[in-house]
């Protein structure tokens, strides 16, 4: 048996553990392991791809990245825009399925976000037997409770937060932190609130910056000085549109971007108190994963492998109640997870003080 394996869309910390996961798992049953280069273009006629064994993957899991190189554009990309759907076109998928034949691929394990797991979907649909692994830093795939990399994004996020705390206290300033997630909230959740926000603004609720506003005048009143904000690159006001840095003309996802700069702004005009932005970027994606990263990856990439001993092919790997097992890819790419309004961990926000945008202060 020889299969394959891919990592496609944005890099991810955990990745090199998937491909270790995998490749262990394989080799345990006298299996053999392509990987193919950047993403599906390694697919396109003749194949760019390296074979993997254990000695290869020596090592890797503690390296951010992918040993393989991944890519967000190119002939397969399915998600286009503010993630619509578009077909990736016949002719290209048969030239994969002929490199896939030539090299004898049995299974393609295809280790994707929610755009890349469309694509893997429609080569599954056209007949390519392929197992889905969920990468996301943004946590947002509705299908797996945890994605391996949230939670290396996370610590980067605390720890930005760390840095920034002491110099906006120093300076009695406000200092707002962009943070990444695309259209889900949950890096800006979980690292505003372990890194000790005052203020957490999220896409999944739209904010207005009045009660921003009001809320840092409060805490000034209160003797507080200094104001953490965190915003999601996703937020929007309440009246306000999504910003964009480039819009990708059917090339792929729009990037986002901007609004922290923007928030900024506004409440330096609206409290008259000192304020300065920072955006996080591509910071969040790099480095070493977190154990807990690694752990998720090498067990995603050991029930990969699982799935293709089973047969069970257009399934994906999920995380759920503490258990790995598995859900349809098409199941898994119909809906994003996103953070509920009313949901406990919001609500514990709330409880200790944190200002969503969305209520007057409190006086
Ligand atoms: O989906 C992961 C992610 O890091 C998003 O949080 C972010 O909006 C996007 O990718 C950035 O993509 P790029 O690396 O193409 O700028």
């Amino acid at each position: 048996m020889r299969i394959g394996i891919l990592n496609s869309g944005g890099d991810c910390p955990g990745l090199n553990a998937v491909i270790h996961g995998v490749v262990g798992a394989a080799h345990t049953l006298g299996w053999e392991v392509v990987g193919f280069r950047d993403g599906f273009e390694g697919l396109l006629p003749p194949g760019d791809y390296m074979m993997l064994d254990p000695s290869r993957t020596v090592g890797i899991m503690k390296l951010g990245g992918t040993i393989l190189g991944t890519t967000n554009k190119g002939h397969f990309v399915a998600k286009v825009g503010e993630g619509n759907v578009s077909e990736v076109p016949k002719e290209i998928v048969d030239k994969a399925k002929t490199t896939l034949k030539h090299l004898e691929i049995g299974a393609l394990i295809v280790v994707g976000g929610d755009g890349s797991l469309t694509t893997g979907l429609q080569l599954y649909r056209q007949g390519v037997p392929v197992i889905g692994v969920p990468k996301t830093i943004d946590n947002d795939i509705q299908a797996t409770a945890m994605s391996f990399g949230f939670d290396s994004a996370v610590a980067t996020v605390v720890d930005a937060l760390d840095r920034l705390h002491t110099t906006a206290e120093s300076h009695k300033r406000v200092i707002v932190l962009e943070v990444m997630g695309r259209h889900a909230g949950w890096i800006a959740l979980y690292g505003g609130i372990a890194g000790g926000a005052d203020v957490i603004l999220l896409p999944e609720i739209p904010f207005n910056m009045e009660h921003v506003a009001s809320a840092i005048r409060q805490r000034d009143a209160r003797g507080m000085h200094s104001t953490l904000v965190v915003v999601a690159e996703g937020a929007r006001m309440e009246t306000g549109e999504l910003l964009t840095k480039e819009k990708m003309a059917g090339k792929g996802e729009d990037r986002l971007g901007g609004i922290g700069e923007y928030v900024a702004k506004k409440i330096e005009i609206l409290t008259d108190k000192e304020t300065r932005s920072c955006t996080l970027g591509h910071l969040q994606r790099g480095g070493s994963p977190t154990a807990l990263d690694r752990i998720l990856g090498v067990r995603f990439g050991a029930m990969a492998v699982s799935l293709i001993e089973q047969g069970k092919f257009g399934r994906m790997v999920s995380y759920q109640q503490y258990q790995v097992g598995d859900v349809s890819i098409e199941e898994a790419v119909n809906q994003l997870r996103l953070v509920q309004t009313g949901s406990e961990i919001v609500n514990a926000g709330r409880r200790i003080g944190i200002c969503f945008g969305d209520t007057p202060a409190i006086q």
